[in-house]
């Protein structure tokens, strides 16, 4: 990162990732800092105040990502990180829902524009689709008993009753994790459209970058780690015709080149200094100029 580069951060949060951007892009870079959630807007506004016309912050999805960069003229674009999930606010604090400890109505949207919300899954889905979406999005192993527990205590209003009825239909083995965690997650990743909403922040990604601008991805779950990788992986392949055909008929050229070849995992002491950030991979690819040349 150099001074006076355009930087877009997808997921600005608390603005932690974003004050290391502007710092190290002083005195004049710029940054576009998005987020779904106008709570978390509102903190990253108040923490980046003193870095006045140099951030602009945009309450919106990341799926929107190419429209907001262009309304904004925010091109030559150099950076676009993705810091994907929530944050320790919204788990901990923002009263929606995603803890198992929280005694809160089961909400679990990032945005407030969104019209579903998790209770309604949990309320009103057949059993079917319920067990559905905690194996899809949740890789649960148990997800039709967790689902058929589900089904025989509702009405199930808060994320503490949520969690216990999931603890009595799954109690722990010796899991490190809690019995709800794969749930939750498949319920947040749902109701959201994450996996998405991704996809196509992914995309529109890659388009607005500049020649030599990089996308970074922190991702939190194989599901969303999975799609980073295989999105990577097909923009930096010339051809996508099948491996036997003698001449390509794809015209696909590579629109990047990787930087990390693989994931970037947190060191023991990041993982001491902050438990929450053991499971997560850092993926990287640099933009070719279009056409695949340099
Ligand atoms: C892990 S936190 C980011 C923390 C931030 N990097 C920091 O340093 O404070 C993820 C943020 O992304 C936001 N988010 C998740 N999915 C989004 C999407 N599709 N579009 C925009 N924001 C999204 C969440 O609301 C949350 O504030």
């Amino acid at each position: 990162m150099k001074p006076g580069y355009r930087m877009v951060d997808a997921t600005v949060g608390d603005g932690g990732h974003a004050t290391a951007l502007l710092e190290t892009t002083a005195p004049d870079g710029r940054l576009l800092g998005i987020d779904a959630d106008p709570g978390a807007l509102e903190r990253a506004r108040a923490r980046l105040a003193h870095y006045g016309e140099r951030v602009t912050l945009i309450n919106d999805n990341f799926a929107n990502l190419q429209r907001t960069v262009e309304e904004h003229r925010f091109q030559p674009l150099m950076a676009v990180l993705m810091d994907l999930g929530l944050s320790s606010w919204q788990l901990e604090a923002a009263g929606r829902g995603f803890s198992f400890r929280e005694n809160v109505p089961l909400d679990m949207r990032f945005s407030p524009e969104q019209p579903l919300r998790a209770e309604e899954i949990v309320n009103r889905y057949p059993l079917e689709d319920l067990a559905r979406v905690i194996a899809t999005y949740g890789e649960e192993p148990q997800a039709r008993r967790i689902a058929a527990s589900i089904v025989r205590h509702r009405p199930i209003r808060t994320a503490q009753e949520l969690a216990k009825t999931i603890e009595s239909a799954a109690p722990r083995r010796g899991r490190h994790i809690h019995p709800a965690t794969r749930t939750f997650q498949a319920l947040r990743i749902f109701v959201n459209q994450e996996l998405e909403n991704l996809e196509a922040g992914l995309r529109q990604a890659v388009a607005v970058l500049a020649k030599g601008g990089r996308l970074a991805v922190i991702a939190y779950h194989s599901l969303e780690d999975r799609l980073v990788k295989a999105f990577f992986r097909q923009e930096a392949r010339d051809c996508l015709c099948p491996p036997r055909q003698p001449v390509c008929t794809c015209g696909h050229r590579a629109s990047v080149a990787l930087v990390t070849k693989r994931a970037v995992r947190p060191s023991k002491e990041e993982v001491l200094q902050n438990p929450r950030v053991r499971s997560a991979r850092l993926r990287a690819c640099q933009r070719l100029a279009p056409g695949g040349a340099g």
